[in-house]
């Protein structure tokens, strides 16, 4: 079965047609070809799919798109303004916060999610906030020192 779903996406009104079946993440990275949002895992462990719906970080692999109907999402695409760079995301290229890429997009959506969310400021306290988002390379201490600057 398919349905039409109308999300706005990055601000952008956007009408699809999917198969009921469909994640988030698919309906991203294959019908609206908005890749920076990754896909790791495919079931909930690596946080690489991070994105925005109505303000709050999820991981788009677990969420059909359908459920989403009338939703607001935000990808990493919609972070910055046109030609400049969210403050998160310049704090990550500063400290180095990555090593191959490939989760940055989803550490930067969580990053960024979790300013607006009731966490302490000690280190532990960022790292259990950042729990979600694995790093293979094992860029945690650039990740950490990018997000502490971002956060003062
Ligand atoms: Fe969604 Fe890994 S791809 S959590």
């Amino acid at each position: 079965t398919r349905t039409q779903v109308k999300i706005s996406v990055n601000g952008q009104p956007q009408e699809l047609e999917v198969d009921n079946r469909t994640s988030l993440l698919d309906a991203l990275r294959d019908h609206l070809h908005l890749t920076g949002t990754k896909k790791g895992c495919d079931h909930g462990q690596c946080g690489a799919c991070t994105v925005h719906v109505n303000g709050r970080r999820i991981n788009a692999c677990l969420s059909l798109a359908v459920m989403h109907d009338g939703d607001q999402v935000t990808t990493i695409e919609g972070l910055g303004q046109p030609g400049a760079m969210h403050p998160m995301q310049r704090a990550f290229v500063e400290h180095d916060g990555y090593q191959c890429g490939y989760c940055t997009s989803g550490q930067i959506m969580s990053a960024v999610a979790m300013l607006h969310e009731q966490w302490g400021s000690a280190d532990a306290d960022i790292r259990e906030a950042m729990s979600g988002n694995i790093c293979r390379c094992g860029a945690y201490q650039n990740i950490l020192a990018a997000i502490k600057q971002v956060r003062q």
